[in-house]
């Protein structure tokens, strides 16, 4: 097992809402070694991108506020680092490849300016130098004539090229993690696979970590290690990604991989996990997922079960593991 870089221990953050305070997400946790690459899936809202906002600080407050938990990195936890630490850690450290590309890149810069501005915020060298790395840069991503691209604005750019742009930026400072919020979605499925082939490389040649968040398994299968499904703000599995999709051991993910297309099955007959994920105002007592669950019981709805083992690297929060009896506990959810 390689190096540990990154502890998220019990991460919760909650948004006020004007019915009242809601927890976006809950007691999630993992670890990221040297050139692991993390896959998080999950349906829309299920907190993926709360998590990596959480992460790096960048949560509005208000409505947000990150309420418990611990970010380990580099012998700090992250969630008590100062400003300047912080400032350093963004982009430096830890970089970001956000879910909009246009809201991260600057309509009235260049490129170029954008990229020299990022490498001179963590890095004293001088225009030229950096200039000349930004080239070096958006050769690296896959951006044909960069030298004349670099003088560009993003709007000149196509979506692809902007995606990789942002990628461009966000290794701009040789980040030991990346996180990447569904860095492909926007995307036809060739510019999708040569930027997902990219971020493998820089794996294989800097061992980056890749946080790789996205609601597609296809894209889960073929370039991640690891896995997190998120179902309501909670892990309610982790495994490797082989055991994964050989033996899910939460039933929401049984449901995602029966819904997910492959050349064997007809899209007719896919099957959708029935009902809908639960607002945050109205989660059912006990197990969040038990309202859609083929094999809901009656103690499902005594307390939302924690993460049980199901074997190496793999845990699932679901009851029906060792014949987990669960507890009722004061104030349990
Ligand atoms: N700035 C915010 N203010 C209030 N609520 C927020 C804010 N950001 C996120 N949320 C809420 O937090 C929950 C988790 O949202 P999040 O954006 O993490 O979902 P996601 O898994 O990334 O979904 P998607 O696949 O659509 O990107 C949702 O209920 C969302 O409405
Ligand atoms: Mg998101």
């Amino acid at each position: 097992m390689s190096a540990t870089l990154l502890q998220v221990r019990g991460l919760t953050t909650s948004f006020r809402a004007e019915a009242g305070r809601f927890e976006a997400i809950k007691d999630v946790s993992f670890d990221l070694g040297e050139g692991d690459v993390l896959g998080i899936v999950g349906e829309s809202g299920s907190g993926k991108s709360v998590t990596a906002l959480s992460i790096l600080g960048l949560i509005p407050d208000p409505p947000g506020r990150i309420t418990a938990g611990q970010v380990l990195f580099a012998g700090d936890d992250l969630l008590k680092a100062s400003r300047r630490r912080m400032r350093q850690v963004r982009g430096g450290e830890i970089a970001m490849i956000f879910q909009e590309p246009m809201s991260s890149l600057n309509p009235v810069f260049t490129v170029g300016d954008q990229i020299v501005e990022t490498i001179r915020h963590h890095e004293r060298i001088g225009v030229r130098a950096a200039r000349a790395r930004a080239i070096d840069l958006l050769d690296r991503v896959g951006i044909a004539i960069p030298a004349q691209r670099l003088d560009e604005y993003p709007h000149q750019l196509s979506g692809g090229m902007r995606q990789r742009a942002m990628i461009a930026i966000a290794l701009s400072c040789n980040p030991s993690i990346l996180l990447a919020d569904e860095p492909t979605t926007a995307l036809d499925v060739t510019i999708q696979a040569q930027i997902l082939d990219l971020l493998k490389d820089l794996r294989e040649d800097f061992r980056t970590a890749v946080v790789l968040i996205t609601h597609d398994l296809g894209v889960v299968a073929q370039y991640v290690d690891r896995v997190l499904v998120m179902y309501a703000g909670r892990v309610v599995e982790e495994a490797p990604v082989e055991a994964l999709y050989a033996s899910p051991q939460h039933p929401y993910t049984e449901g995602l991989l029966k819904s997910m297309p492959s050349i064997d099955t007809d899209a007719d007959r896919l099957q959708a996990i029935p009902g809908t994920v639960p607002s945050p105002f109205e989660l059912p007592p006990g197990c969040r997922f038990r309202p859609r669950c083929p094999y809901a019981r009656d103690a499902c709805d005594v307390a939302d079960p924690p993460l049980l083992d199901a074997g190496p690297g793999h845990a699932a929060a679901c009851i029906r593991l060792n014949d987990y009896q669960p507890a009722a506990r004061a104030g349990a959810a």
